[in-house]
């Protein structure tokens, strides 16, 4: 993937597994969040294919990718400040009701039933994921770790097969880490969903996935079990001084 000659990606070839807790792991700029615009179609890659379900998706629009399946969550937060959490996962969760999310909104008494067979859903969400009590409240006027579960609940709400998840841990205290680690581990062993993350924090890396890619300037340095990726010497060279375990 180029941008005006930066080459952000490059020879980046992995296979994500059904079922797998796959984490992206490397420094500030490597290109892990390139790398999830590219997989989800925002980005249309200079060179190379993207195959999800054995379909070639790396020239399909986000919203046809994330209709076979495919969601994700942002970097930096993408919430609708005004809603409630609950409001905020029903946008998520629009592509099962058959309408827009802002016909909804304002007006069209036909769609009242099923828009609040969405909100039930959504609140199903926020509780599976031990946010119930948080569901009417405006997203604005909650914690960010909350915020961070109503983010979760609202890729969550479109079913996917496979949840992409750009650094979920940042800005969490342990706690709250701890919380999460154990939600997302849920999300695969309870709903069967395939998760894609990427993460600073080695201990949510090292202690979750099942296998871990370590990008450098675009590539791949090394891929394998946390405890093979963590003791490759190529990947204590490029995190030296940093404590990377
Ligand atoms: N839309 C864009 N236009 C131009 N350059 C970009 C664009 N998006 C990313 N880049 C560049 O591509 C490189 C990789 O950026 P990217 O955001 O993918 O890194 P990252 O691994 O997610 O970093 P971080 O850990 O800080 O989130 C950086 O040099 C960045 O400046
Ligand atoms: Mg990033």
């Amino acid at each position: 993937m180029d941008f005006d000659g930066l080459r952000a990606l490059n020879d980046c070839s992995f296979v994500v597994e059904p079922g797998e807790i796959f984490a992206v792991i490397g420094p500030n700029g490597a290109g892990k969040s390139t790398l999830f615009n590219v997989i989800t179609g925002l980005y249309r890659p200079t060179q190379g294919q993207v195959y999800f379900r054995g379909v070639r998706v790396d020239r399909m629009r986000p919203n046809r990718v994330g209709r076979m399946g495919m969601a994700r969550s942002f970097q930096n937060l993408e919430l609708f400040k005004g809603l409630t959490a609950a409001e905020n996962v029903l946008v998520g969760g629009h592509r099962h009701l058959g309408y827009g999310f802002f016909r909804a909104l304002w007006g069209d008494p036909g769609v009242r039933r099923r828009e609040a067979r969405g909100l039930d859903r959504a609140r199903d969400l926020l509780g599976f994921l031990g946010a119930a009590e948080f569901a009417d409240v405006a997203v604005d006027d909650l914690p960010y770790g909350v915020q961070k579960k109503v983010e979760v609940a609202r890729a969550l709400a479109t079913d996917p097969v496979l949840l992409l998840l750009d650094e979920p841990a940042a800005g969490l205290n342990d706690a709250e880490t701890e919380d999460l680690m154990e939600t997302v581990r849920r999300i695969r062993d309870e709903r069967g969903i395939t998760v894609v993350l990427v993460e600073h924090n080695m201990r949510f890396v090292m202690g979750l996935s099942d296998r871990v890619c370590v990008l450098n300037y675009g590539s791949i340095l090394a891929q394998g079990r946390p405890d093979e990726v963590r003791s490759n010497p190529r990947v204590v060279e490029a995190y030296l001084g940093e404590e990377p375990c």
